[in-house]
Order: structure tokens, then C-alpha cells, then sequence
């Protein structure tokens, strides 16, 4: 086994289907991400992106195929089961924040800490130091309304870090920004990449976000292309 390989999707197929119809919505998907790596789905819109973040974030199953993260073959357990991934080894960013509105800045990022049971202690270190890191400590006691859509974007990667996950799945994580915004959100990720040795796995047609990842790999029409 290759102990680097943090998620390792090997020909991987989802349908949906829509009354009388079947939608292949991806057909053959093999990618493999390693320990702090940086990798961009890219393509035109329906090619597969979203449906390929799904699978690999555990919110759906592919009809065949295997996807493993880690030591754990996910492909092939049970949803029960894999609400514990999502919550145990997984970090999500998706491009409209999805921030709780009446909660502050830090119990946004503390919320997922409550639902693993971790100590008072333990909650505060983490929260303090990854609003520290994200350059967000002086304005914790703000609510989602009262920051930036940047600002919001870096409280939402604070919370899809706070369980320590060993990948974070990114939709579009910088659609609803400006340039300047977005490549702000990108040195955030860079570096907790470089610190924590956390790997993104982003869905983007933004070419700005697109150069600057380790890899990118191409989507067409529900296939993965290199
Ligand atoms: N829940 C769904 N039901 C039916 N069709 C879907 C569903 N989700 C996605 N699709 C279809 O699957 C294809 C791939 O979609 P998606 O993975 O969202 O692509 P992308 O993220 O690259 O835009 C598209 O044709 C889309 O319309
Ligand atoms: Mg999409």
C-alpha cells in the first residue's frame, strides 16, 4: 500500500436517473491523490466534477468501481459508515460558504469540534489557532453578515480543517469571488497545505485557481483524461 496515497479513485462510474432516462453522469474516473497535494478537476460544466467530489467525499456511492481513502475501501460501506469518513477524515468548501447564519465566526469553526465530543480545551486551541492562520483571529465574534464573501470563504476553510482531515474536497471554491479575493483564499490553502500537509481536491473552471495547483486533471464528458 502506498501509506502518501490520502484518496485513490480507480475507474469509477455513477448514473442517475431521471424518469424514463439514465444520465451517465460519470462514466470512468481514475485519479489518485497523495499526502499534501494540490489538485484541480477541471472542464466544462457537466462534465463529471460535482459528481466525482461526491463520491470521493463519501455523500454518495458510485454504481461501479472502487474508491478507497486512505486504509478504507469507501466504495463499498454502509451510509452509516460513512458519515463517520465524512466527519472523521474529510473537510468541505463549497462556493456559497454554507456558514450558519446566527452563529459567530468561531462557533462556525467550532461546530463540527461539538459534534465529535472534543474537550472545551481542545475546541479553543484549534478554533484560535486556525482563525489565527487564516488571518481571521480579530473578527471571531463576527457573524457571517458582518464579513467579506473572502472572509466568509476562509472561516469556511477554518471549519473544513478544524477535525484535522487529511483531504478537503473544494467545489468551485472560489466562484463567488473576485480575482484578488480568490487568489487571497488560494494562499490560505497553499499554506496550510505547506504546514499541515493537508491535499485539496478542487472542482474549478477558474484558470487562475487551475495554474497554480500541482496537477490538474481534465474532464470530459464523465471521464477522467490525463
Ligand atoms: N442528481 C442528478 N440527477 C440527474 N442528473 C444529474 C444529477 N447530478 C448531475 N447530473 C448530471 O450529470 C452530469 C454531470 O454533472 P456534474 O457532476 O454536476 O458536472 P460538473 O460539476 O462538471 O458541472 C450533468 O449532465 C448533470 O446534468
Ligand atoms: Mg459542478
Amino acid at each position: 500500500m502506498n501509506t502518501t496515497l490520502v484518496a485513490d479513485v480507480k475507474s469509477a462510474a455513477r448514473s442517475y436517473r431521471s424518469g424514463s432516462t439514465t444520465v451517465p453522469a460519470l462514466r470512468n474516473a481514475t485519479v489518485q491523490v497523495s499526502k499534501g497535494e494540490l489538485i484541480a478537476l477541471s472542464g466544462p460544466s457537466g462534465s463529471g466534477k460535482s459528481t466525482l467530489l461526491h463520491l470521493v467525499g463519501c455523500l454518495d456511492r458510485p454504481d461501479a468501481g472502487e474508491i478507497t481513502l486512505g486504509d478504507l475501501r469507501v466504495s463499498h460501506m454502509s451510509a452509516g459508515s460513512l458519515a463517520a469518513v465524512r466527519r472523521d477524515r474529510l473537510g468541505f468548501v463549497f462556493q456559497s460558504f454554507n456558514l450558519v447564519p446566527v452563529l459567530t465566526a468561531y462557533e462556525n469553526v467550532e461546530y463540527p469540534l461539538l459534534l465529535t465530543g472534543a474537550s472545551a480545551a481542545t475546541r479553543r486551541t484549534r478554533v484560535t489557532d486556525l482563525l489565527e492562520r487564516v488571518g481571521l483571529a480579530a473578527k471571531a465574534p463576527r457573524r457571517p453578515h458582518e464579513l467579506s464573501g473572502g472572509e466568509r470563504q476562509r472561516v469556511a476553510i477554518a471549519r473544513a480543517l478544524v477535525n484535522e482531515p487529511s483531504l478537503v474536497l473544494a467545489d468551485e471554491p472560489t466562484a463567488n469571488l473576485d480575482s484578488a479575493t480568490g487568489a487571497a483564499v488560494l494562499d490560505v490553502m497553499e499554506d496550510l497545505r505547506d504546514r499541515l500537509g493537508v491535499a485539496f481536491l478542487f472542482a474549478s473552471h477558474d484558470s487562475q485557481l487551475v495554474e497554480r495547483m500541482d496537477r490538474v486533471v481534465t474532464m470530459k464528458d464523465g471521464v477522467t483524461c490525463d
